[in-house]
């Protein structure tokens, strides 16, 4: 019989669905060395968390993140809380010898994740932070494409996330649905939170970025915060558009922003090559747009793969060909990775360490725009 990890989740919101969802499917699907069991979840309201209990099949509830860390039964501490609890509770957890997985970004700033890094390094616990596009199929097969050459030399790195949400001067900023618009839960804005995945899948596909300049606009300068019934500052970038150099040599160039009419999580990047290019959107996650410029000349063109073959990353645990899989399932390869790699005694990426550096982009972006220069980006190791 598989050894049970049991797992205690921070955080009964968006992100708790999602990561609930992934260990309780996560043996189903794949032959994984341990069997996760959801054994409490935490969030701040009681009456929430045990309702979510209920519909999750979650043995015990809590309002007091502590006792899930205190609780002695529990082998993983996953992190599905605002950021400004992230360092507190992950080196808490560090401390008391648990795994950790911990929802992006790592935290609010580079200075605030180090000390998380050398918690999770110092008591040796695994960990892994969960940039989760990562393990979108299609994402992945962009990467193995790149790393087997096939696009050559890189030139060009361009993403893009782009949503519509917050262009109403009557939202508020602060407390649960709207903390993200509240510098001091957040972070930033569209950087930490939308921007800071595209960093990581790009320094995962193209290596560090050595520096950036970047410029940020806030829209709405001033909203009523929950917290305190005021209308407040808004202290967070409602859009960011940065160039980057690659230390390989290529260029990038990222654009977020909460203010796209139209657009609810345009997640896009397309990379272009000496031989060929990749593009690949959010809305359309199971494809991949590839451009070989070695095809014959007379078929030659833009194809799509539909990314739903067993031999293409993960979908040979999923159903048969020409099936898709959506969102969901990005955090199942999350789990599944960090149990398999448990099971193999290595880490997972991307591991604190890793997600630090992205963090450090995300610092020289915002360091950027505040000042009109370009920044030199903080080396990761
Ligand atoms: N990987 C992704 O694509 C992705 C997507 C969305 C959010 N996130 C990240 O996940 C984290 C959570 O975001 P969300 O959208 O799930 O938020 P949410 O607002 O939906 O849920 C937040 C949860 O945290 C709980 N909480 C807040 N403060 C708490 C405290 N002090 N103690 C215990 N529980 C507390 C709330 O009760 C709520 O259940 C953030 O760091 C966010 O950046 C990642």
């Amino acid at each position: 019989m598989k050894k049970k990890l049991n797992v205690g989740i921070i955080g009964y919101g968006f992100m708790g669905r999602t990561h609930s969802n992934a260990y309780r499917r996560v043996a189903n699907f794949f032959d994984v060395p341990y069997d996760p069991v959801l054994q409490v979840i935490c969030g701040l309201e009681e009456k929430a968390a045990k309702a979510f209990a209920d519909q999750w099949g979650y043995p015990s509830h809590t309002t007091d993140w502590r006792k899930v860390i205190d609780n002695k039964k529990i082998d993983i501490v996953d992190i599905c809380v605002p950021n400004n609890y992230h360092a507190e509770i992950a080196i808490a957890a560090a401390q008391a010898g648990k795994m950790i997985l911990c929802e992006k970004p790592l935290a609010r700033t580079g200075a605030e994740a180090e000390p998380m890094v050398q918690a999770v390094e110092k008591a040796g616990v695994a960990n892994l932070v969960s940039f989760n596009y990562r393990r979108v199929p299609a994402v992945t097969l962009a990467k193995k494409l790149i790393d087997e050459g096939r696009l050559g030399r890189i030139f060009h790195y361009r993403a893009n996330f782009l949503q519509d949400w917050t262009i109403s001067a009557k939202l508020p900023q602060g407390g649960m649905g709207t903390w993200r618009l509240d510098v001091k839960a957040a972070g930033s804005g569209v950087t930490g939170d939308l921007l800071a995945h595209c960093i990581d899948t790009a320094l995962w596909q193209n290596g560090p970025i050595a520096s950036v300049c970047a410029m940020t606009e806030t829209f709405v300068k001033e909203r009523m915060h929950t917290e305190t019934g005021k209308v407040e500052p808004v202290g967070i970038d409602d859009a960011c558009t940065f160039f980057c150099r690659f230390k390989n040599g290529s260029l990038g160039n990222f654009e977020s922003t909460r203010y796209a009419r139209g657009h609810k999580a345009l997640y896009t990047f397309e990379i272009n090559g000496e031989h060929a290019s990749i593009a690949w959107d959010l809305h359309d996650l199971h494809r991949l747009s590839y451009f070989d410029h070695r095809d014959d000349s007379i078929v030659r063109g833009w194809r799509s793969i539909h990314v739903s073959d067993g031999d293409q990353p993960y979908m040979g645990h999923w159903w048969v060909p020409g099936l898709q899989i959506g969102y969901e399932h990005s955090f199942v390869h999350q789990v599944a990775d960090f149990l398999e790699n448990l099971g193999k005694g290595q880490p997972t990426s991307p591991t604190f360490r890793e997600a630090l550096a992205t963090q450090y982009v995300c610092d020289a972006v915002l360091a950027s725009a505040k000042k009109g220069t370009w920044e030199q980006v903080k080396a990761g190791e």
